[in-house]
């Protein structure tokens, strides 16, 4: 009698250590429990001993059979799934290893990185690296530092997007922030440039966009002059557009004095470059200037030992004029077509 009863717990041991490891083998499970047209299951020939077990124990025999029914259940249902699922992630087709790859369409650089890749490349030249620093930041960083304190007007030159629960937090307007970052780390001599994204509260047009790329430069040294400056960003022309010259207009920046906006010649030759120059044949391409001692003081460098000179320039205008593209909304509309002309470009 109790023999009964150990058949039925040595069958729920092997239930349960079986392992299933393809589909066949979980057929073969199945039969073998639950049986088939053909075959009688483990658990039927177990149910029918049922009037071989007194009567008083017949109902925990029932329970002990049941508890064996729902394991095979349980497992066939489980491992059923698994196997579904696994053929459904490689397309329901068996993994052939020898099959030969699937090509990969080959990626083109983006004519912004293009762009910056050169610009990197002539400053490195100069012995210039390159420095990072967040997209979004912070008033200080972004505005205070660079003695645009609140309320002064040209905060207005440069509305940008806050975050309404999180106020002195902002998208960087420019990448000028990169320099007090730097300065309040570093003691001179410093010589950076910091690349990246910017945004803007602006309308969106063919030259404009409301978020774009620049990049930041920096050099803070003993005894650096307005001449170090300009002969830097002639060298910066010269080699990034073959222009012959630039020229420097008064201009202000909260961060300089003095303050200029520089423009290379390119001519009204091409169709191109008069569009672009608005028929002058001068293309403004960045704002510079002395760092003015506030901004020293404000990132803890004496502005009685060290001067320096600081620019900034965006490079979109220039990746338009490097490639003759149109409108700057091309460069971020993601469109395949427009990217793929750019894979042989280096
Ligand atoms: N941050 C300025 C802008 O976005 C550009 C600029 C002007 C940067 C003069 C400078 C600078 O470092 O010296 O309009």
């Amino acid at each position: 009698m109790s023999d009964i009863f150990a058949k039925v717990q040595e069958a729920i041991a092997a239930a349960e250590a079986e392992t299933l490891a393809n589909p066949e083998a979980l057929e073969a499970f199945r039969i073998r429990f639950q049986g088939s047209k053909t075959v009688q299951g483990v658990l039927e020939q177990l149910m029918a001993e049922i009037r071989n077990v007194p009567n008083e124990r017949k109902r925990e025999f029932g329970q002990l059979v049941n508890t064996l029914k729902q394991l095979v259940e349980e497992k066939v249902r489980s491992t059923r799934e698994a196997f579904e699922s696994a053929s459904a992630g490689s397309g329901g087709v068996q993994l052939d290893l020898s099959a030969p790859g699937e090509p990969l369409p080959l990626g083109s650089r983006h004519p912004v990185s293009l762009t910056l890749n050169r610009i990197v490349e002539i400053f490195t030249r100069m012995g210039f690296s390159v420095a990072d620093g967040p997209e979004i930041e912070d008033d200080w960083h972004n505005f205070t530092a660079m003695n645009t304190p609140e309320d002064h007007p040209a905060r207005d030159m440069q509305d940008t997007f806050y975050i309404v629960d999180a106020p002195g937090i902002l998208l960087r307007t420019h990448t000028s922030p990169v320099q007090a970052r730097v300065m309040e780390n570093r003691k001179p001599p410093i010589r950076i440039i910091a690349p990246g994204r910017v945004f803007r509260n602006e309308t969106i047009s063919a030259r404009s966009h409301a978020q774009f790329h620049q990049v930041e430069g920096l050099y803070i040294d003993r005894g650096v002059s307005f001449a170090d400056m300009k002969q830097t960003l002639l060298y910066f022309a010269q080699e990034m557009f073959g222009a012959p010259k630039i020229r420097l207009r008064p201009s202000f920046f909260p961060f300089t004095e003095p303050s200029a906006e520089m423009d290379v010649w390119l001519g009204t030759d091409t169709e191109e470059n008069y569009r672009l120059t608005k028929g002058t044949g001068w293309l403004e391409i960045l704002g510079c200037g002395m760092v003015d001692p506030q901004v020293l003081l404000n990132c803890g460098i004496d502005p009685e030992e060290y001067s320096g000179f600081a620019f900034g320039m965006g490079i979109e205008r220039q990746a338009l004029r490097l490639f003759n593209i149109p409108d700057i909304r091309m460069l971020f509309d993601n469109d395949v077509r427009f990217l793929r002309q750019f894979a042989a470009v280096q």
